[in-house]
């Protein structure tokens, strides 16, 4: 088992985090303020390390009680930075006063050292299932004039390279405060020769890969729409310009939440680098009456000097076992098929029985019911908030086709988008107040639909009543929660103007509410979560939805993009991934069916098509990647995964899964473009054992490497080259599955 503790040096006032792989340092300042002194590789336990409490004097540098003008708050790295007394960097808390003052001084004060994990009320947050997994150091720091509070919390996990991180501002004086940035984490380094890494995009290409060399000043990702969004998510790798996915140091940053963030790194003018994570600062406003305490959304910060697989690596064992919850964190996925491209509005409970029919005999083992069964819903104009069973469509309801779907040997899951409503609908006609709306502006539409205000218990209530009613009278065993739209006139009916700052956050608190109270009471139910494909895939969701659906486009060539963005920082388990029809409504590409299966069997595998449109032979394949993916989707979901080439670098896209013991293994190799009279190829892999001796199977006979030893699979690689001319090319978009057997 490994080492783990959380060490408090009395003379040098200084905290060291650590176990086997990290270690993180902190120290109470001469000011009284808690400084950073080291976060990466675990190095030895001392008593100080003041000697990286560097003090020099700096011309324009601030110094607040310091004779010798050797330490300014700007020059020191600070573990929770605030503005307005020498550090002119963005702070990680602002916080204004009655007076309209807005410096805070805060200086430590106690600090205490816990096992296990306390929860965070009422939002997501990684969790252990006995105290011995991780350490929670609580630093309580306060500014005695404004009465601020801050209390810093820090949680080491025994067998993980990574931390998380929140904090807790409360006001402990006696006039009101008002809170305009309470971010989860921020970290000085001490210099910025790193490449950042973000992912990016917008609908239908969410989480392309973006890399740039930090520059000094402010380079940020970010979401105000009201959801972590397809335009940027909230992760951010810092890695150094020689590391690559095998080797190099890098740092993760990842925020469990799915509101509005920001991600952002700012170099000073002597190269530091601060690392902020959090609540997006615009738009926020949160008043603190005197009693009063914020808690900030959680934040994880991995570190290694393996490479970006190994940092992958990390949060997807973190995430997978310490943040997704319930029955379904370790069962795979079921094969799903969901009607939507099959049929979007144009349903009737025949048609799906068709469908579902089919799809049971091809071994599919979920069938999902999407948009379009309720209400007035008849297009995206007009339904959504009445979550009744239209009976023109379901002539006996949920409950009747349920049991149909039951009666054929699939489970039944269904669409529910709560968070909105059509103005065509019974519920905006009884509760016309109910939406997001700034008075005296008309409210936007997206999608023809408004929002509801979540940040209001009754209608967060009104909503659970229709769906739990759902669950309780059908048998449902999966749902997917959509929600397709961004918020606009962010203001509540039923806050007072001083709190309309508040209503982003308190909008996702209801979510989170609605998604405990349902995954509670219905703990069998598998959720996926969704927003118009991947507009809110973020660790906030994960916590109460085991997967989610990656992206609208589901054209293979896309995906691989998508797939491979997504998997830096979320597990294979948790992506959505489907195999549709061509040509591929999003982008009318055609790839082969083989190609589509090979791409989507690295996620949580499923279908979004009508299988009675297939010929024999296409079902015949269908039928194959069915029974290729119940085979192996312990290993494809759960084995450790590795990038082995990047969709965004060249013409091949390559990664692989390896199961624990490192005894299986399946290869994804995918081209592009057909290459004509080609060289010979090799792909060298990663995470086999090096003496065990694997045979290969699958892909396409590559001569006679039948069976390898894992180190000259690994060292020199699988042999791709093209088969002989006398075996016809395979053409575009050709996908191979090798799979390796010790
Ligand atoms: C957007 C989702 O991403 C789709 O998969 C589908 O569920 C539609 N909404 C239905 O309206």
């Amino acid at each position: 088992m490994g080492e783990m503790n959380i060490r408090f040096s009395e003379s040098s006032k200084t905290f060291h985090l650590y176990n086997d792989w990290i270690s993180y340092i902190l120290k109470v300042l001469e000011d009284g303020r808690l400084g950073q002194l080291y976060f990466g590789k675990r190095i030895h336990v001392k008593d100080d390390y003041d000697y990286l409490y560097e003090k020099t004097h700096r011309s324009m540098s601030a110094y607040t009680g310091d004779e010798d003008q050797m330490v300014s708050p700007g020059d020191a790295r600070q573990e929770y930075g605030t503005y307005g007394s020498g550090d002119f960097k963005q702070p990680a808390a602002e916080i204004y006063q009655e007076n309209g003052a807005y410096l805070t001084n805060a200086v430590y004060v106690s600090h205490t050292v816990q096992a296990g994990k306390p929860k965070l009320p009422g939002l997501p947050a990684t969790y252990t299932e006995e105290d011995g997994e991780a350490m929670t150091l609580s630093v309580k720091l306060l500014d005695p004039v404004s009465g601020a509070g801050i209390c810093l919390r820090y949680t080491i996990f025994r067998d993980r390279a990574c931390i998380a991180r929140s904090a807790v501002i409360s006001n402990e004086g006696s006039g009101r405060l008002r809170l305009t940035a309470a971010m989860s984490l921020c970290l000085d380094l001490p210099d910025s020769d790193y490449e950042m890494l973000q992912f990016s995009g917008a609908w239908s290409r969410e989480r392309h890969l973006h890399t740039r060399h930090l520059e000094p000043g402010i380079q940020s990702v970010g979401s105000r729409r009201g959801h972590s969004s397809h335009e940027h998510n909230p992760f951010l790798i810092l890695k150094r310009p020689h590391a690559d996915e095998f080797q190099g140091e890098a740092m993760g940053f990842s925020l469990i939440y799915s509101g509005n963030f920001l991600a952002q790194a700012e170099v000073d003018g002597h190269d530091m680098t601060r690392v902020l994570l959090g609540i997006h600062p615009d738009n926020f406003c949160w008043i603190l009456e005197p009693e009063d305490a914020f808690q900030t959304p959680e934040a994880v910060m991995a570190y290694t000097d393996r490479g970006l697989n190994a940092l992958s690596q990390e949060f997807h064992r973190l995430y997978w076992t310490r943040l997704a919850r319930g029955a379904w964190r370790d069962q795979p996925s079921p094969i799903l098929l969901n009607n939507w491209e099959a049929t979007y509005f144009d349903i009737s409970e025949e048609k799906l029985l068709r469908i579902a029919g089919k799809a049971r005999e091809c071994g599919v083992e979920l069938f999902v019911l999407d948009d379009g069964w309720f209400g007035g819903r008849r297009s995206d104009r007009a339904g959504l908030g009445d979550w009744t069973p239209c009976r023109d469509i379901l002539p006996e309801g949920l409950t009747g086709l349920a049991e149909k779907i039951e009666a054929m040997g699939l489970k039944f899951g269904v669409w529910i988008e709560p968070e909105m409503v059509n103005e065509d609908s019974d519920l905006y006609r009884a509760h016309p107040d109910w939406i997001l709306k700034t008075p005296g502006y008309p409210a936007s539409k997206s999608r023809h639909q408004w929002v509801l205000d979540f940040s209001r218990q009754e209608v967060v209530d009104a909503v659970y009543a229709m769906i739990a009613r759902l669950l309780r009278e059908a048998k449902i065993s999966y749902i997917k929660w959509d929600m397709n739209r961004s918020i606009t006139e962010c203001f509540s009916a039923a806050l007072p103007p001083e709190r309309q700052g508040e209503v982003f956050h308190r909008y996702i608190l209801g979510v989170y509410d609605l998604y405990e109270r349902l995954t509670s009471e219905f703990p069998h139910v598998l959720f996926e979560s969704c927003a118009s494909g991947g507009a809110r895939f973020d660790p906030g969701l994960l916590y109460y939805a085991p997967q989610g659906w990656t992206s609208d486009d589901t054209d293979a060539a896309e995906r691989l993009k998508i797939q491979y963005g997504t998997s830096f920082c979320y597990p294979v388990r948790s992506m959505g991934a489907h195999v549709s029809a061509v040509p591929n409504h999003q982008l009318g590409r055609v790839t082969p069916l083989k190609t589509r299966g090979a791409v989507a069997c690295f996620g949580t595998f499923g279908y979004e098509l009508d299988l009675n449109r297939l010929t024999e032979e296409e079902i015949e394949e269908v039928k194959r990647q069915i029974a290729f993916v119940k085979q192996y989707r312990r290993l494809l979901q759960y084995g450790t995964f590795y990038r082995l080439k990047s969709p965004f670098e060249g013409n091949i896209t390559a990664w692989m899964a390896v199961s624990e013991d490192r005894r299986e293994a399946v290869v994804g190799w995918y081209r592009m473009l057909s290459v004509v009279n080609g060289p010979f190829t090799r792909l060298p892999l990663a995470g086999l054992d090096p003496d065990l001796c694997y045979r290969i199977s699958g892909g396409q006979k590559a001569g006679a490497q039948d069976s390898c030893y894992g180190d000259e699979l690994m060292q020199i690689g699988l042999i791709t080259s093209d088969r002989s001319h006398e075996v016809p090319p395979a053409g575009d978009f050709e996908a191979r599955l090798f799979v390796l057997k010790a």
